[in-house]
């Protein structure tokens, strides 16, 4: 199988980041584009930290664009309790290890979308979808060309910002109801999966025997990160959210879907950014025989987008290490 070409669309963030060193490292996935949306910090922050990250990865010949600095409605929630003032505390980060392209996200997008044949191009979305909404609205005939859109947002069960919502539909909910209901399949990577790849030291152990300086990085990513997870939740380490992303492009098999439609909750009281995920009309979660109920008719016209709902652990991690173990040491300091 040639390599999958995929446009990361990213807020770095700590688990952006080790998105971003996976989907450069693995051999299943040909890096195109990445751009910057507002979101774990400022526009400004982000996009520094993704520069940064291309020296730490060694990138070259990837175009970076930075794109929205807000939401579609409303302020910015800036999360700074989880990723810190950078955005990407902890590590000491080395200075741009790329230029940053003079076009908006946006038209990166679009760019890329048009230089390759339709249906090739997959977008992975980590963080708001400002961006990707943005591009749905400005270029409706290119929609039909993307190969699909992979995001981590969202739960078909909870939230983490509130109970019913998660970041990254909470941060833009009118960009992430566009992007629902575009036209392009939607695979959802939400909080159900994510909180099942976590970074345990069991984890972290195995990172370290990559003994690149690369992994040392990763590891003082995750040092960070886990943080705010063991004193809130008592997690034994953070949840890979955005590298299961890409991972779920790179080799499909690691991530379980169901197909399901998804409506995204912009008005609620309470549960504004919660995605909807109806699951009745489906194959139940734990797999086995379809729901006798919802036939609602107000689906008809609706898509149906694949919805994670369990993961290969081993997998993912194998995939993890194997991409560190390519990238090797980079020398970035
Ligand atoms: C998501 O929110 C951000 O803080 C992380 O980078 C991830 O994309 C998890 O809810
Ligand atoms: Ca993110």
């Amino acid at each position: 199988m040639p390599p999958r070409p995929i446009l990361l669309d990213c807020d770095p963030g700590h688990d952006d980041a080790v998105a971003m060193l996976l989907a450069w490292g693995s051999p299943a996935i040909d890096l195109v584009g990445v751009t910057t949306v507002a979101g774990n910090q400022t526009l400004e922050k982000v996009t520094a930290n993704a520069l940064a990250l291309a020296r730490v990865a060694g990138i070259a010949g990837v175009p970076f664009a930075k794109g929205a600095d807000c939401p579609l409605v409303g302020p910015q929630l800036i999360p700074a309790e989880i990723h810190g003032e950078s955005g990407l505390d902890g590590p000491r980060l080395p200075g741009p290890g790329a230029d940053l392209d003079p076009r908006h996200a946006v038209d990166l997008i679009a760019d890329t979308v048009r230089g390759h044949a339709s249906g090739e191009v997959t977008l992975v979305a980590t963080g708001a979808l400002t961006n990707l909404a943005l591009f749905a609205r400005t270029h409706p005939d290119l929609v039909g060309r993307v190969a699909g859109v992979t995001l981590m947002g969202g739960a078909h069960h909870g939230g983490n910002m509130t109970p019913a919502a998660e970041f990254n539909i909470l941060a833009d909910p009118e960009a992430a109801a566009i992007v629902f209901d575009a036209s392009w399949p939607v695979t959802m990577v939400g909080l159900d999966v994510t909180h099942k790849v976590l970074a345990t030291p069991e984890r972290m152990e195995q990172i370290a025997r990559v003994g690149t300086d690369v992994a040392g990085f990763v590891a003082e990513l995750v040092d960070f990160f886990g943080q705010a997870y063991k004193a809130e939740r008592r997690y034994p380490g953070p949840p890979m959210h955005d590298p299961l992303a890409v991972a779920a492009v790179a080799d499909p098999s690691v991530l379980a879907t169901v197909a399901a439609p998804v409506r995204v909750e912009t008005r609620g009281e309470y549960t504004r950014g919660m995605t909807v995920v109806d699951l009745r009309r489906t194959w139940d979660v734990a797999g086995g025989e379809p729901s006798i109920l919802g036939v609602a008719d107000d689906y008809e016209n609706m898509s149906m987008h694949r919805v994670g709902v369990d993961v290969d652990v081993d997998g993912f991690w194998h995939m993890l290490i194997d991409a560190l173990t390519r990238i090797g040491n980079t020398h970035f300091r």
